[in-house]
């Protein structure tokens, strides 16, 4: 069974985690709505974690932004990817689930995504109605999940980018 650490992302892993990314998810991700809400705001410092093997190669990443949905807040997890060489092995769960956990601990009260119910339905996420990603985005993969009790209850409106 192979060895891996996971720890917080630093600034020289960037360009190696956007290689990972540039190499699990199709050509021009960077037009998906989702990352206007990424442009120019920093990752949540903390949250972001790599997964690297034994001999220091990455094998996964995960990111979360800080967003507004209406007058809230709310964490937007992703991307998350693993290396195609270790897909299937946990990695990916590994991510999400720790990176919910340092959410909740950091007093974060909801998190969001835009991505497979089918997937990420296993950890907690389902579809929310009345919050508004930017277009074109399919609201059948719009999912949220509570980190606190009611998390987001009453939270409804557009998906905006982060002011404070
Ligand atoms: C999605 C991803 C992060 C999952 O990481 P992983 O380490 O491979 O996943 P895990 O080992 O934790 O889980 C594997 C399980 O998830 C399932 N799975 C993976 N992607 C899935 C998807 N898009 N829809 C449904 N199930 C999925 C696998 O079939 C497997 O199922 P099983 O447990 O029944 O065998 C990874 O496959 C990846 O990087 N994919 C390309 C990039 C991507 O699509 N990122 C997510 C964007 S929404």
């Amino acid at each position: 069974m192979q060895q891996f650490r996971i720890r917080p992302e630093e600034p020289g892993d960037w360009w190696e985690v956007e290689a990972l990314y540039d190499l699990c998810f199709a050509p021009g991700r960077e037009a998906l709505s989702s990352y206007r809400l990424r442009d120019d705001v920093p990752p949540v410092s903390g949250l972001s974690m790599v997964v690297r093997d034994a001999e220091e190669i990455l094998a996964g990443a995960i990111r979360f932004w800080p967003v507004h949905v209406g007058a809230s807040d709310a964490l937007l997890l992703g991307p998350v990817a693993v290396h195609p060489t270790h897909q299937g092995e946990g990695l990916g769960a590994f991510l999400i689930r720790e990176g919910i956990v340092a959410g909740r601990e950091m007093g974060w009260q909801r998190v969001m995504l835009v991505g497979d119910a089918p997937y990420y339905s296993r950890f907690g996420f389902s579809r929310l109605h009345g919050v508004e990603m930017p277009p074109p985005t399919n609201p059948e993969r719009v999912l949220g999940m509570d980190l606190t009790p009611g998390g987001w209850e009453n939270v409804r409106g557009a998906v905006t980018r982060w002011r404070k």
